[in-house]
């Protein structure tokens, strides 16, 4: 998960999709390479009852050595996630990217943000041409119905080259409250719309990278913590 924009949605992204793979099954480790250290924080606010359904770790210190770090945690996780910092310049992107399957760009379809991600496409094509295993795509985030949302998601729609998912992740109040307790939209309810939309995208992501549930059909288990009304 990488954009050189701040708050477009990385973090965000990254906690739901670790979860929502954890919950499947899949051992997922989601690796934290914001100094803010936000997805860090964010997993260390459950309880002990109900952990975050994924491993969390810092690695922001290690900057471009993440590469050789990597490696070294890939035998004993089937997923690994990178939550990039919100920077381009930073060697950490380009490292993140050298070493990935797959590079999502969340993009809230906005002007501004849909501008800005020129930036994070033209990383995301140099180190296509270098890791030829590299696919990219962006992710709608944050947006409610409206004029500039769909123009702006028109936009994003216009690139071939790096296309736009279009299972995204709705502006919805879940997202904030799965913060507070420390856990996915999963541990608040696994029926409610932010849920869906999560495990619909987290459905497309794993065809993307050609992985299969676990179990075949498997539903992920929720963390039941709280409903929402
Ligand atoms: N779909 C959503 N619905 C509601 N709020 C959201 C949604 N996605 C993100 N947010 C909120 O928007 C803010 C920015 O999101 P997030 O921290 O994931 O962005 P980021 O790209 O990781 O930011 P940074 O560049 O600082 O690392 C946060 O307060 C987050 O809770
Ligand atoms: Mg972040």
């Amino acid at each position: 998960m990488f954009n050189q924009k701040g708050g477009c949605g990385k973090t965000m992204l990254s906690m739901q999709l670790a979860a929502s793979f954890g919950l499947r099954g899949h051992r997922t480790l989601l690796v934290d390479m914001d100094k803010q250290g936000t997805s860090t924080i964010w997993a260390g606010q459950s309880e002990d009852e109900h952990p975050y359904p994924a491993t969390v770790i810092s690695l922001a210190p290690l900057r471009e050595k993440l590469i050789g770090e990597i490696s070294r945690h890939a035998a004993e996780n089937d997923l690994i996630l990178i939550d990039c910092p919100p920077a381009i310049e930073s060697s950490i992107p380009w490292a993140a990217l050298n070493v990935s399957d797959l590079a999502l760009i969340p993009v809230i379809p906005v002007m501004d943000n849909v501008w800005a991600s020129r930036e994070a496409k033209e990383l995301a094509r140099r180190a296509m041409s270098e890791n030829p295993d590299l696919q990219t795509y962006c992710v709608p985030m944050n947006y409610r119905r409206g004029n500039v949302f769909k123009v702006g998601t028109e936009l994003l729609e216009a690139d071939t080259e790096i296309p736009l998912i279009d299972q995204g992740l709705q502006q919805r109040n879940a997202y904030g409250e799965s913060q507070m307790y420390g856990t996915s939209v999963h541990g608040l309810s696994k029926s409610s719309a932010a849920t869906k939309e999560v495990e619909e995208l987290s459905r497309v992501v794993l065809a993307k990278l050609g992985i299969e549930d676990v179990k075949k059909g498997a539903k992920p288990r929720a963390t039941k913590r709280k409903e929402v009304a």
